[in-house]
């Protein structure tokens, strides 16, 4: 096993330059271990002296590519790279290749950096620190981006900031642009940044763009991240304007003209479709008062009740079981009973908050045979999944998630058609026909069959799939 260590500023083209080295050497990704800086070097691993030369020739794509994801926080991104680079030496068309899983990966960790570079772009503010008489005014900023992006962004502050000077500073690397030069320097400690006049600026600024009719915590939240917030003048508002949010909408609308605008058929139509899940249709019956009298299948003769989806009908996470247990089919509402309860437990540790997702089921109603007073879980079959995906779709359609969580195979079938193979795809994104992407992950009633011993390591798996789901969330 061979070490690489590549240099904290210039990271890509040492990256670059060793790769094109290392594959003309004929070295196996699985000989190497690459790392960033000499932090924790790996004491088993030889180092390698850096290689020269390796004239080889790579698709466009994949400098493209790498070129964002080095920047990734992964510690496998080198070694990722590296792996389908090499792969690339034998499938030149690899990288068109979307389901391919390496590929995949490599692509949404360069989606994370991008969306990370943007956020830096946003959310950097600076406060002035020189002379503001001098001739070019100085400022500075702290910065606690999620990967290495300094480097990659800095350009941007020089075009847009090149007639003053600047330095940012962020836990990775600091930034600076003196006299029109632009360098990198290791990390400095974070500097006591002053208020300044700007900041007031940002807060009227704020105030105004403010429209507490329309506060969407949960949209801001992922658009500014609460990380972001210290380091930001105007969102020291944001807790004092959204408690005061509901009497300002109030106030706005008593204050209102009483004729429509012209964009209020917009708007209405924004407001009719948030509320589609109460919304009687056609027949003038809401999507629950159909599912009550559904006979598309038997099930439902047996059953106490049709059991609907609940959540926000503007959820961004959409989450899909099987079918509603006992507790459930007695309750109405999905995922009440132990699988539920277990499900709560280990999403309130993974941070996904179970009343912000739409939660239902593949099928709506309690399949079971009687046994003595018991009545045991039966699994739907194939046509029971099939008759009921009708009502999945009409949810679907109604809450357009922008992830969905299958859990466990019937999940899996009525979303994709295909139930095989749960363990394999499990942890993994798949897309549906509409572009929706689903997360793979086991039936939390999986989790309660297990013996004890095996059951503490099995939660932990599904509350770091969870984890998992969540974070690629964030990054839609
Ligand atoms: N199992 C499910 O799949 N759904 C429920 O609602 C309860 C148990």
């Amino acid at each position: 096993m061979r070490r690489v260590t590549l240099p904290e500023i210039g990271t890509f083209e040492a990256w670059r330059d060793q790769a094109r080295a290392l594959l003309a050497a004929g070295i196996r990704p699985e000989d190497l271990l690459w790392q960033r800086g000499e932090g924790d070097a790996d004491l088993f691993a030889a180092p390698l002296p850096p290689l020269t030369g390796g004239d080889i020739t790579v698709p466009r794509g994949f400098v493209d590519l790498a070129r964002q994801v080095v920047w990734h926080s992964d510690p496998e991104r080198f070694a990722r790279l590296y792996a389908l680079l090499w792969a690339l030496k034998s499938d030149r068309k690899l990288l068109e290749d979307r389901g391919d899983a390496r590929v995949a990966r490599l692509n949404r960790l360069a989606k994370e950096v991008g969306r990370d570079r943007h956020k830096m772009t946003a959310f950097v503010r600076f406060r002035e620190i020189g002379d503001p008489g001098a001739n070019r005014r100085r400022f500075a900023a702290w910065f606690e981006p999620s990967h290495y992006i300094l480097e990659p962004t800095a350009p941007f502050f020089v075009k847009r900031f090149g007639d003053m000077d600047w330095s940012i500073f962020t836990p990775d690397l600091s930034a600076h642009f003196l006299g029109g030069d632009l360098s990198l320097a290791p990390p400095a400690p974070r500097p006591d940044l002053p208020d300044d006049a700007a900041e007031d600026l940002w807060r009227t600024y704020f105030r105004n763009i403010f429209n507490p009719a329309r506060v969407k915590l949960k949209a801001m939240q992922a658009e500014m991240p609460k990380k972001y917030w210290r380091n930001m003048p105007e969102t020291a508002l944001i807790p004092e304007m959204v408690a005061s949010a509901h009497a300002r909408a109030r106030e706005m609308a008593e204050a209102a003209p009483s004729l429509a605008p012209k964009r209020a058929e917009a708007i209405t139509e924004r407001l009719r479709s948030d509320q589609a899940m109460a919304r009687p249709d056609d027949t003038g019956q809401s999507l629950k008062t159909q599912l009550a009298a559904c006979r598309r299948c038997p099930l439902w003769e047996n059953a106490s009740q049709a059991v609907p989806g609940e959540g926000p009908a503007d959820a961004a996470l959409m989450i899909v079981g099987e079918q509603p247990g006992d507790h459930e089919d007695l309750t109405g509402r999905p995922f009440v009973g132990p699988a539920g309860q277990l499900f709560d437990r280990v999403a309130e540790r993974a941070g996904l908050t179970r009343s912000s997702a739409y939660v239902t089921n593949a099928v709506k109603h309690f399949k079971f045979q009687p046994r003595g007073k018991r009545r045991i879980h039966q699994a739907p079959n194939r046509g029971e999944v099939s008759h009921c995906r009708w009502w999945l779709d009409m949810e679907r359609e109604t809450v357009r998630p922008k992830l969905i969580l299958a859990m466990g195979a019937t999940a899996l079938e009525s979303l994709t058609g295909n139930r095989r193979d749960l363990l394999k795809r499990r942890g993994g994104i798949e897309t549906l026909a509409d572009g929706t992407p689903i997360f793979v992950t086991v039936h939390p009633s999986y989790l309660l069959r297990l013996p004890d011993a095996e059951r503490t390591m099995a939660e932990a798996q599904f509350e770091s799939d969870l984890r998992e789901a969540m974070a690629y969330l964030d990054s839609l």
